[in-house]
């Protein structure tokens, strides 16, 4: 069969954009200010900035080299890419295979968390809770559309089924359009809206003032004040040293492996250096600047001091769709802000989604030589059928388990095998000539030094950390509570089938590979 034609960027702007969207999702507007405020306020900003600079843009410039280097042999994932890198070992792309098995787990309940924002900026245009005035109406609200219970504003999961189906959908369109013609020109035309909602939302926010003139101190300064005041002592726990360097990796999408898939579509000549930074520049202003100035804020002017510790402690999905649909109940054109809100989160979702999604459809087209539309398609009904156990299961605490596998372990294993293939078995030096051919910009000297031996350290000591205080007991599942331990061991019987059929279809593709080159030569 003739081989296709890569899919490749229109544009450097392209390129940044659709990094910066797949960097920018639900993580910087609700996991950061929640992570933030639980962890010593503006004291989290200490490790937090640290992690940034020892781990994220390191890791950022790494995955950017790394793919664009595979990107030159037609690999666009981590099998291939790890392969191309250190031909000489068998085994290394079966280390590939967590760059796409990640980033499929995330997507899996992603999307459904991204479907849930579609159906609240529907809610909130047709002013379907507006009537709700306190928080466990709004839980009941909220767990009556997950399905988790049957109230008097849901008597079925049937209305979150169809927006995960309309959101679904809307992935599948984007990838099938492609690179450049499907996910470049939605991130082109989705960052900057994102962008303008987000400003638009600040700005009401802190012009909010003194909304009960009998609580003076319920005010935004104290808002912002509430998050940003150190509170050091907290700096002693390793547990917010882990809580900040995971916030990293999560909001910077990097050791997940789809930033080493899209700079694979670059060329050569292609700059990474800068662009990679500036796709980081873009990520953390829409994190400390932007989604720093929203929920946490507001919350404080509207409920005060006492109230904004435990809501804060009550997670990111009570702050998104319980606490924000309450404050803007309290604001003129609360339909028009409720919109802005939940619209800016699903298109930081959907740029997110489709970044998580393009290793696996890139895989069945780069390493089966399948078209776009085939491997969309096969891609569509598989997730499809593997969303299901999200959408269903959600009570029984069967999306924490795919976020943690996910979204947490696999992203450090994956982040300390790219980062030691390169800086080592492909050698520093030319590590360094490769991040910097076509660069617009000189990376720091200090950085050779910074990813030859502290990020990796950095990276080492947490995994050593984590398994060391929790292997065994999450291997024992020490803390799951009886009810749910089946649903939770049949989610792990289920990943570890996902992780093996990616692993033996890359045995297959590498056999067939391997057939073809002697059937050339011979
Ligand atoms: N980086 C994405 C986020 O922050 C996954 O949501």
């Amino acid at each position: 069969m003739a081989k296709k034609t890569r899919d490749s960027w229109g544009s450097r702007l392209g390129i940044i954009m659709a990094v910066a969207g797949s960097a920018v999702g639900l993580g910087n507007f609700l996991r950061f200010p929640v992570q933030a405020a639980q962890n010593g306020g503006g004291a989290f900003m200490i490790p937090y900035f640290i992690a940034l600079l020892l781990v994220g843009i390191p890791l950022m410039w790494v995955e950017w080299g790394i793919g664009r280097y595979g990107g030159g042999f037609e690999h666009s994932t981590a099998p291939g890419v790890f392969h191309s890198i250190w031909r000489k070992n068998r085994f290394i792309k079966y280390f590939g295979v967590i760059g796409i098995f990640g980033p499929l787990v995330i997507m899996i309940y992603y999307t459904y968390i991204e479907s849930w924002t579609l159906a609240y900026s529907f809610f909130s245009i047709t002013q379907k809770y507006a009537a709700i005035g306190d928080q466990s109406t709004m839980q009941a609200f909220l767990r009556g559309f997950q399905g988790l219970e049957k109230n008097a504003f849901f008597s079925s999961i049937a209305p979150a089924y169809t927006f995960f189906l309309i959101t679904f959908v809307v992935n599948m369109v984007v990838l099938n359009h492609g690179i450049r013609g499907g996910i470049e020109k939605f991130c082109k035309f989705a960052i900057p809206i994102l962008f303008v909602f987000a400003i638009v939302l600040v700005v009401r926010v802190l012009t909010l003032g003194v909304p009960d003139i009998t609580r003076p101190t319920w005010n935004i300064t104290n808002g912002l004040g509430y998050l940003w005041n150190p509170d050091f002592s907290l700096l002693k726990s390793a547990k917010v040293w882990l809580a900040a360097t995971g916030q990293i990796f999560f909001t910077l999408s990097v050791g997940i492996g789809v930033i080493l898939t899209y700079a694979s579509y670059l060329k050569k000549g292609d700059d990474v250096a800068l662009s990679g930074l500036m796709a980081v520049s873009m990520n953390e202003m829409a994190e400390v600047i932007l989604g720093a100035s929203i929920v946490i804020p507001a919350a404080f002017v509207f409920f005060g001091p006492v109230a904004i510790g435990d809501i804060a402690n009550s997670g990111a999905f009570n702050l998104g769709f319980v606490t924000m649909p309450l404050i803007f109940g309290k604001l003129p054109f609360s339909e028009i802000l409720g919109f802005l809100w939940f619209g800016l989160l699903f298109l930081a979702g959907v740029t997110s989604s489709v970044s998580l999604a393009q290793p696996a459809v890139a895989f069945l087209e780069d390493e089966f030589n399948l078209t776009r539309k085939k491997a969309v398609s096969i891609f569509a009904v598989a997730t499809f059928t593997l969303c299901n156990g999200a959408i269903f299961f959600l009570g029984k605490g069967v999306v924490d388990e795919l976020d943690f596998w996910g979204g947490t372990f696999c992203l450090t294993v994956f982040a300390t095998v790219e980062v030691i293939l390169f800086a080592w078995v492909f050698g520093i030096d030319k590590a360094w000539e490769e991040m910097h051919h076509g660069a617009d910009m000189r990376i720091p000297k200090i950085y050779k030094f910074i990813i030859k031996y502290v990020t990796q350290t950095f990276l080492l000591v947490i995994l050593g950390t984590w398994f060391f205080q929790e292997w065994l007991p999450i291997i024992a599942m020490k803390n799951v509570p009886a009810e749910t331990s089946g649903y939770i061991l049949a989610t792990r019987v289920g990943l570890l089938l996902l992780f093996l059929v990616l692993a033996v279809l890359v045995k297959i593709a590498w056999r067939k590979r391997k057939l073809n080159s002697s059937v050339i030569e011979g």
